[in-house]
């Protein structure tokens, strides 16, 4: 289908915290990049952003520094938003969902599902605090994950497997305010029935929707396999766009419900202030011709491309999301990154360490972009991608045509005359590598758009090794004329061909080859992406600018400064989580006695199929052999390196079924203080069988 226009959205991030590098890689920068590549082909689009401000953490963030959860996201929504622009994260609009159009929007929409019948009334039994005087919705409490037995799994979704619970699926549940244990209540939501959209979801993401990436077609494939059941939309809470129906205090719409509205929201919000740029916001939302776009990170999928739709579906004047181009995690020097343990690059802090370097940071994350699985950002990569791929490719091909332009003709373009076959090689490159980066933006790959980006850099480097021009200086000027020639129409296009990605230093380069740039420039048009691939960008006797390094090399100094950062806050973080968690309560011998503990050796350790959180292990138990799975993945990267290891196990845990595999038994680990699981082993080789008294 040919689509007029594209509504981009992306991921509205939760006002607790600051910006991060996770969230740069795997949504804004993306979306950014796509955005600014639609704008320049002159494509309509519209790009919004904004904060999510309602929901559990915030008011978690708000209880633990004894402030009101408006003072927190007041806090947080400027620094987040300033950090955006500075960035040249280039929304148009980039809101908040505690603003008052948010709130009205958000609750006409309720009021409509209502009105139309499509919530199911049901009043169930809920996990109360009885010392806080309170419900306990969602991440107010914690317990054990059922499916892969993380301790500190959420009431709405265990992080560690990645799977959506409901509190009473937690185990030994515990309220996050108070510590205690929560008992049960009765209390009224309202739910959408999921379960009657199951079949249409099915046609429309697994039949017409085949191009989504595979890791959001496999995610939407799984859930709608287990089979969907209705979802409550409203909480019991004092923070949020209260449930618009009498007799409906204390209860607020569930954050998951007003947040994607805030999409819808913001687009109003834009178009309310500034129609004659944007026009009605309705062309945005709901005109078959707008192809709506959701970039999002991972934990997002379900949210984004079942629920909302459904949403989207019942309301019924919408159109539906065409892609949603969601990124796997990226992890910080090996290890997670962490909001609550502040154990990330911020990107704030970042901008003030190293003004001017935003499309460094643009590029790295870009070229390790978590694309299709998890990836690690290290300091030194980012210091290695500066100095030897910006600096020494890009930056290096671009100084040295300026500076012998400069040195040889003034610094103004010069003549360029019959050209050979490798003058007309580069130009053909240029061509070629312009479909190249097409195809793959226009399919989310923004990472091999980038590197073929920059090979037509290195085509530059190579062009001028291979003619030599300062050789040909001392006899030949005509010929140094068509390979600076050549070379300065290469800068040009480079400087389109980067533009979605490193917008900064395109800016940069357009200054220092004079060429259309806006402000006092005497270029009436802004280069668009239609003149990529254009040998005659500069004509002969412009007057260049002054060259500039475009990009400079980065010293160890700077690198070991942010590396030992990291490193104080891991000690700090190792001070706070040093503390033991306190004793449960007691049990009997009687008790004991019931668990049935064993020895057994590790035949063999594998990951277990479609999930990144679950090792399965076959152990000699003496007995003939069972399959253990155990949610101890992340701490084991090599787990055929576990085979020969002794294990205690508890042999009469009742079978379970996790991803399909029967799970006899279960693992015994050691939950660290700062929440790492390490598997038990045994020094002294026993008889596999023995059992643990
Ligand atoms: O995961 C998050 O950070 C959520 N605040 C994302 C919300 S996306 C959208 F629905 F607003
Ligand atoms: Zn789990």
């Amino acid at each position: 289908m040919l689509f007029k226009r594209s509504t981009v959205t992306t991921a509205l991030p939760y006002a607790n915290g600051p910006i991060h590098v996770g969230h740069l890689a795997g949504v804004y920068v993306p979306a950014d990049i796509y955005v600014r590549y639609l704008r320049l082909k002159s494509e309509e689009v519209v790009f919004i952003g904004g904060s999510d401000e309602h929901g559990v953490p915030i008011t978690i963030k708000a209880r633990a520094e004894g402030l009101a959860p408006q003072d927190i996201v007041n806090r947080y929504h400027e620094i987040i938003k300033k950090s955006f622009e500075d960035f040249g994260i280039s929304f148009d609009v980039y809101s908040r969902t505690s603003s008052e159009i948010h709130h009205k929007i958000a609750s006409d929409f309720f009021k409509k599902l209502y009105d139309k019948g499509e919530f199911i009334e049901q009043t169930s039994e809920q996990y109360y605090d009885t010392e806080a005087g309170q419900f306990l919705a969602d991440r107010y409490i914690t317990g054990e994950c059922p499916h892969c037995g993380n301790k500190q799994a959420y009431g709405d979704q265990c992080e560690a497997c990645g799977t959506s619970l409901n509190p009473t699926d937690l185990i030994n549940p515990k309220s996050a305010i108070s510590g205690s244990e929560p008992v049960m209540k009765e209390t009224k939501h309202w739910y959408l029935p999921l379960d009657k959209y199951e079949a249409w979801l099915r046609e429309w993401i697994l039949d017409t929707h085949k191009e989504w990436k595979t890791n959001v077609y496999g995610q939407c494939k799984s859930w709608l396999d287990m089979g969907l059941q209705p979802r409550a939309v409203s909480r019991d809470l004092d923070w949020g766009v209260p449930v618009p129906l009498p007799n409906a205090e204390g209860k607020v719409l569930y954050v998951w419900f007003d947040a994607p509205i805030g999409y819808i929201s913001n687009t109003v919000e834009l178009c309310q202030n500034q129609p004659e740029k944007f026009g009605n916001w309705e062309k945005w939302w709901k005109d078959e011709e707008t192809r709506l776009i959701h970039f999002i990170g991972k934990d997002n999928i379900v949210f984004h491309c079942i629920v909302f739709p459904s949403m989207l579906q019942a309301e019924g004047t919408y159109i539906l999301p065409d892609n949603v181009p969601a990124n796997e995690f990226l992890n910080l020097e090996g290890d997670k990154i962490s909001t609550s343990r502040n154990r990330a690059v911020w990107l704030h802090e970042y901008l003030e360490e190293m003004p001017d370097k935003q499309d460094v940071l643009r590029y790295v994350l870009t070229a390790n972009a978590p694309e299709t699985k998890d990836n690690d950002f290290t300091w030194k990569d980012f210091q290695l991608r500066n100095n030897s791929e910006l600096v020494a490719i890009y930056g290096n091909f671009v100084n040295r045509t300026l500076v012998l332009t400069q040195k040889y003709f003034d610094g103004k373009v010069p003549e360029l005359q019959s050209l050979k076959e490798n003058d007309s090689e580069v130009l053909n490159e240029i061509t070629n590598q312009k479909s190249k980066i097409e195809n793959l933006i226009d399919t989310f790959h923004f990472r091999d758009a980038l590197r073929e980006a920059m090979n037509l850099a290195r085509t530059g480097n190579k062009y001028l090794a291979d003619t030599e021009p300062w050789k040909l200086a001392k006899t030949d000027m005509a010929r140094v004329g068509t390979i600076l020639n050549v070379a300065l129409q290469l800068c040009a296009n480079l400087s389109i061909a980067f533009e979605p990605f490193l917008p900064f230093s395109s800016e940069k380069l357009r200054k220092m080859i004079n060429l259309m740039f806006t402000g006092e420039n005497s270029d009436s048009k802004q280069l668009a992406w239609a003149d990529f691939g254009r040998s005659n960008l500069l004509e002969t006797g412009r007057q260049l600018g002054t060259p500039e390094l475009l990009f400079e090399k980065i010293e160890d100094e700077v690198i070991d400064f942010q590396i030992n950062k990291l490193a104080k806050t891991k000690a700090a973080n190792a001070t706070v989580a040093q503390v033991a968690k306190p004793v449960k309560e007691m049990v009997t011998f009687e008790d004991f006695q019931k668990l049935d503990i064993r020895v057994g050796t590790v035949v063999e350790c594998t990951k277990a199929p479609k999930t990144d959180k679950l090792l399965q292990f076959k152990i000699d138990d003496g007995m003939g052999g069972r399959t253990i799975l155990s949610g101890i993945a992340a701490y084991y990267p090599e787990p055929e390196k576990l085979a020969g290891a002794q294990v205690c196990f508890i042999a009469n845990f009742a079978p379970r079924k996790l991803r399909g595999i029967n799970s006899e038994g279960m693992l015994l680990s050691a939950e660290t203080t700062d929440g790492k699981l390490i598997l038990m082993q045994i020094k002294e080789e026993i008889q596999n069988g023995s059992a643990v008294v």
